[in-house]
Order: structure tokens, then sequence, then C-alpha cells
């Protein structure tokens, strides 16, 4: 049966967040052309072809746009969920703008999925200044660009920020312990994105959150999710914290080893925190609360 959705291509779907993207179109009933770059492996192919309605199409969105267009095809709405450096985040992504422009694309959305960059200055966070980059790399293509904000991972605040250790026992916290965080798992942080790439009035930024929550919150959340106890440490201010941030670049050449402190940074001075959200444009997408999300994914003790 044809669909009634027009096709998306989404470069990224290797990835944490794009496989994602890609099962929640699918899940919508969308047709959808996902880029793999040469080399993927058979069964990381495998587990993207597991549902029906995919095509996947071979390539590196730093390709050159004529052979990339190829690879959009007939696509009316491309989703990037790329991860790496600024060859990849801003280069990659104002070509595979090209790219899109020259198949005859409608609509891009760039791998943004963060808390709200459009409110931070150079140097808060590397990693968000090259989405700046990007967005400004783009600017001028007559695509629209629709920009997908979900505030922070649960995944990310439960693992790579380091905040918890379970084996101490500890929740470890900068700032002020209420302080309003906008907190989205990875499949909601999908299924949003899904939703507004077939919505087709969707346009400019917009913001989504499954939990809008302080650290103090987040801290009681965790606990109840997991049934374990956890001494809420504070580790400082935010100053404090900045000036640890300084610490460390002083002693270090690589910005990855101090970038979770970034993160953390945006989000406990509140700087990155979204004014407002656009969950209620999606009623169907129900987020799930932290503490299911930790029920669900904490290791047994
Ligand atoms: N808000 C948050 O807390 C949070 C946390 C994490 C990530 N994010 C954001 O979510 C987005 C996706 O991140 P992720 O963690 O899902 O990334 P990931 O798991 O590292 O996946 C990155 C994807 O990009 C692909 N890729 C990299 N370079 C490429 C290129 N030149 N051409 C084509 N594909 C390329 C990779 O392909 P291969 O498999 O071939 O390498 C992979 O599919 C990023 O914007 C990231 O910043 C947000």
């Amino acid at each position: 049966m044809m669909s009634s959705f027009p096709k998306i291509f989404v470069a990224g779907a290797t990835g944490l967040l794009g496989g994602q993207i890609v099962r929640a179109l699918l899940d919508q009933g969308a047709p959808v052309r996902a880029l793999v770059r040469p080399g993927t492996s058979e069964e990381k192919k495998n587990t993207l072809m597991r549902d029906g309605g995919l095509e996947l199409v071979e390539g590196d969105i730093t390709d050159p746009p004529e052979q990339l267009a190829e690879a959009v095809g007939d696509a009316m709405t491309v989703i990037s969920a790329v991860q790496g450096g600024p060859e990849v985040i801003v280069d990659g992504q104002a070509n595979l703008v090209r790219a899109a422009e020259k198949a005859g694309a409608q609509r891009f959305i760039p791998s943004d999925f963060a808390f709200d960059l459009t409110k931070l200055d150079d140097g808060d966070n590397f990693m968000i200044d090259w989405r700046r980059q990007a967005a400004t790399a783009c600017a001028g293509s007559r695509l629209d660009v629709i920009s997908v904000l979900n505030g922070a991972f649960y995944e990310v605040m439960t693992g790579f920020m380091g905040l918890i250790d379970w084996q101490q026992a500890t929740l470890s916290h900068w700032g002020d312990p209420d302080q309003p965080l906008d907190l989205t798992s990875v499949p909601d942080t999908a299924a949003y994105t899904a939703a507004v790439a077939l919505d087709p009035a969707a346009t400019g930024t917009l913001r989504f959150a499954g939990e809008v929550m302080s650290m103090r919150q987040f801290h009681d959340a965790v606990q109840r999710g997991s049934g374990r106890t956890l001494r809420l440490r504070h580790l400082g201010t935010a100053d404090d914290l900045r000036a640890e941030i300084t610490r460390q670049a002083a002693l270090t050449q690589n910005p990855f080893d101090y970038v979770a402190l970034q993160y953390q940074w945006c989000m406990v001075t509140g700087k990155a925190k979204f004014d407002s959200l656009d969950n209620a444009r999606y009623p169907n997408v129900t987020p799930q609360s932290l503490t299911d999300f930790v029920r669900a994914t904490t290791p047994a003790h």
C-alpha cells in the first residue's frame, strides 16, 4: 500500500538517535530512505532493515553534492542525526543541505537535538558552537530548516554526564539544586522528531521535554526508579563550575575531556533553558517519566 506521507531521508541512521528516528518514522507508516556509510556492517544494516518500508542507500554527508543528491533522491524532508567534529556538523551538514536542494527536497532538520542553543554564546560549549555555525552556513538555503530541541537525554544524564556513582551511592551536581532542567529520553526525542517531520505545518525551532525538573527532583526520581538511596553531593556553584572548566581547559589539548562540564554549565546556569515547550503540538507522543526510565534501565544490584 502506498504511504500517504512523503519520503523522509535520514543521515546518521546507524547512530543512537538516528536509528530511533528511523524506527519512529516507520512506526507512523512513513517511507524512509536511510544513508549508511560504505563499510557499515551487515549486522547494523540488518538491524535497520528489521522493519519494512526502509530503503538503505550508501554514502557519506561529505560526498560531492551531486553524488549525495542522488542518495537523497525523491525525499521531501531530510533529517540529519549525525555526530562528529566540525567537518561533519558544520561542513558536512552544509554539504547535505546543498545536496538536498539539488535533489529537490523542501525541508531540513539538522542534528541539533540539544538544549536551547539559540540562547548560548560562542565558547559556552564548543560542540554547540558547531551547531550554531551549521545554522549560519545553512541560513541562505531555500530549504525550510526546522530545529528540534530536546534538552538533555535521560540516557546522558544518568550516564555520560558522570553525575551518578552507583558504587559510591552518590549523585553529584553543580549549581542551584532548584534550577529547572529540560530532559527527554532518546526514544521520545525520536518520536517528537518523527512527529515534526510528518507535520507539514511545522516550522522554525521546536522545543520538547519529557520532564522539566530540578536536580533535587532528578535525585528523587533516580532514587525512586532505582530503589537505591544516593547521597546528593553539591560540588560548588555555577561560577565554581566555570572556574573548574577553565582549570581543566588549561591542562588538556582535548576539549572532549571537559565537554560534559560545559553541557552541565549550560544547564545549571539556566542559560540554555527552554522558555516554552511545544509538547502540546503532538499529543500522541506521551513521553516516559524519568522515574520509569530509571526503573527500566538501572542495572540490578
Ligand atoms: N541532548 C543530548 O543530551 C544529546 C546527547 C547525545 C547526542 N545528542 C545529539 O544527537 C545527535 C545524534 O547523536 P548520537 O549520539 O545519536 O550519535 P552517534 O550514535 O554517534 O551516531 C552518529 C551517526 O552519524 C553518522 N555519521 C558520522 N559522520 C558521518 C558522515 N560523514 N556521513 C554520514 N554519516 C555520518 C554515524 O555513522 P557511522 O555509524 O557510520 O559512524 C552515525 O550513524 C547529535 O546531534 C548529538 O549531539 C544529544
